[in-house]
């Protein structure tokens, strides 16, 4: 069917119904995230977080915006960063003595794939095949509630097994899949956006949904678990192809109708996807015209790939405040491209880092850093240890609107943690042991580092994950 004859076959849209029980909760302006009043927690490493962009120059070791605080003790209260100090606090605070490890916030992944695991890693195509191969029929599992609440169990507990603590996650369009997401996310106190995936066309019939149970689905969900625990629900249009402008219309007037609410999606990722969208769409300008005539363009948008965008594109994102999730790892396997970072950000657009397993080849955010390096260096530029590091955390809180939440060790913001081993073998113990400085040590470690060296993920300052 063209897209026109969508168009007019297409159901007329039903009213979007408003929260019932007053204004919506935005997170973030939400009290401590703590079930126990009173907890108390010191914890002494070097703690590293910045506290604004270093930017594309030369590192150094007092690179602007970098916060180095070797051998200090974080003092958490209340599952919040309460101070960072060089002496150790009195005795009356339980303490944890990991001297001569490095203590980063949790990073940040801005777009994975929930049902994806089963898929990473999947020999010999590109985005549309791979799709279609390896990616829908994974996904048809999840029709199964059970299936969904083990894979967001498993899901989650691998990323915080990986130093991730926070995550813009795609489930599936099974209602069911974001319910396990939002479930399991609140059962371990993690800060996820997420929400049921939007497609009524161009998958497998038992992948896809219609107008009227995107809605009813949508706005029970957002209704059920947004601005719940640490939660928040995000539109989640899995990109043009796969929704009618009937859709596309619907998840445009639930971002407006509902306030603190994120919408993420797939823009300009391969080559063959964007002759597909022209075609889907021959009215619109660009690809990203798609959304954005349908108000899906906006602060809270969190956009993945973004790699074949043109000047207008990008000033149409930094207008809105629109940020790019970029997928290095994801677009290094598929083959889809090399994402202009410089461009982007220069154009004033957000860039955040993200793994996009299972496009994406890991869930370790030290890889993904290590591919946009390799990427980058493609282009003919360089990216910085610290560049890339604030990415993967207060600068993917700044894009996200999180970052009294997240991203840093400020004193408020929730003691999300990872700690880590500067090297985890014998190849990156000789190289750290070489390093003269600390952006040589840390660029070695985002290099070479990975799972393996990550010791313990923290939660609100509760132990989520120790290492073995
Ligand atoms: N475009 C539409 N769906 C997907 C997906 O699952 N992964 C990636 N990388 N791109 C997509
Ligand atoms: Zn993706």
């Amino acid at each position: 069917m063209t897209a026109r004859a969508e168009r007019r076959a297409a159901p007329k849209p039903a009213r979007i119904p408003r929260a019932t029980k007053g204004p919506l909760r935005v997170p973030g302006d939400r009290p401590p995230y703590s079930a126990d009043e009173g907890r108390r927690l010191a914890i002494r490493a070097d703690l590293l977080d910045f506290t604004a962009d270093p930017g594309w120059e030369t590192p150094g070791d007092a690179s602007p915006g970098l916060r180095w605080r070797p051998d200090h003790w974080l003092l958490i209260e209340q599952g919040r960063i309460a101070g960072v100090q060089r002496e150790a606090p009195d005795a009356t605070w339980p303490t944890e003595d990991h001297r001569g490890r490095l203590l980063l916030p949790g990073f940040i992944d801005t777009h994975v794939h929930m049902p994806q695991l089963e898929v990473i890693a999947s020999y010999g195509t590109a985005l549309l095949d791979w799709l279609e191969t390896y990616t829908f029929p994974a996904e048809l599992r999840y029709a199964d509630p059970q299936v969904c609440a083990a894979g967001a169990s498993r899901f989650l507990d691998a990323l915080l097994a990986h130093g991730t603590t926070s995550a813009v996650v795609f489930p599936t369009v099974h209602k069911a899949s974001a319910e396990a997401l939002f479930a399991a996310a609140e059962a371990r106190g993690m800060r996820v956006i997420a929400g049921k995936c939007l497609m009524d066309r161009h998958a497998p019939p038992a992948l896809t949904d219609t107008l009227q149970s995107a809605e009813r689905d949508s706005v029970e969900l957002i209704e059920r678990w947004h601005g719940r625990a640490r939660l928040a629900y995000a539109h989640t249009v899995r990109f043009a192809p796969t929704s009618t402008d009937a859709q596309l219309a619907l998840a445009g007037r639930l971002l407006a109708a509902y306030p603190g609410t994120y919408m993420q999606t797939h823009v300009a990722e391969h080559r063959d996807e964007l002759r597909w969208v022209a075609e889907l769409f021959p009215s619109a300008r660009s690809y990203l015209d798609v959304y954005d005539r349908e108000g899906l363009i906006g602060a809270r948008s969190v956009l993945a790939h973004g790699i074949w965008l043109d000047d207008a594109d990008r000033a149409l994102l930094a207008r809105h405040g629109a940020q790019i999730a970029h997928s290095p790892s994801s677009n290094l396997f598929l083959g889809s491209g090399l994402m202009d970072w410089r461009a982007t950000e220069a154009a004033g657009t957000s860039v955040s880092l993200a793994s996009d397993v299972g496009g994406g080849t890991s869930l370790s955010m030290w890889r993904t850093m290590a591919d946009a390096y390799k990427v980058q260096a493609m282009r003919g530029e360089r990216l910085s240890a610290w560049k890339a590091l604030h990415a993967a955390t207060r600068g993917a809180a700044v894009a996200l609107g999180l970052e009294r939440e997240i991203g840093s060790f400020d004193v408020g913001c929730v003691a999300d943690l990872a700690l880590w081993q500067y090297a985890a073998g014998p190849v990156d113990a000789v190289r750290d042991a070489a390093a003269t400085s600390l952006h040589e040590r840390l660029f070695a470690l985002m290099t070479l580092g990975d799972e393996r060296n990550l010791l313990a993920s923290y939660v609100a300052g509760r132990s989520s994950y120790v290492a073995a």
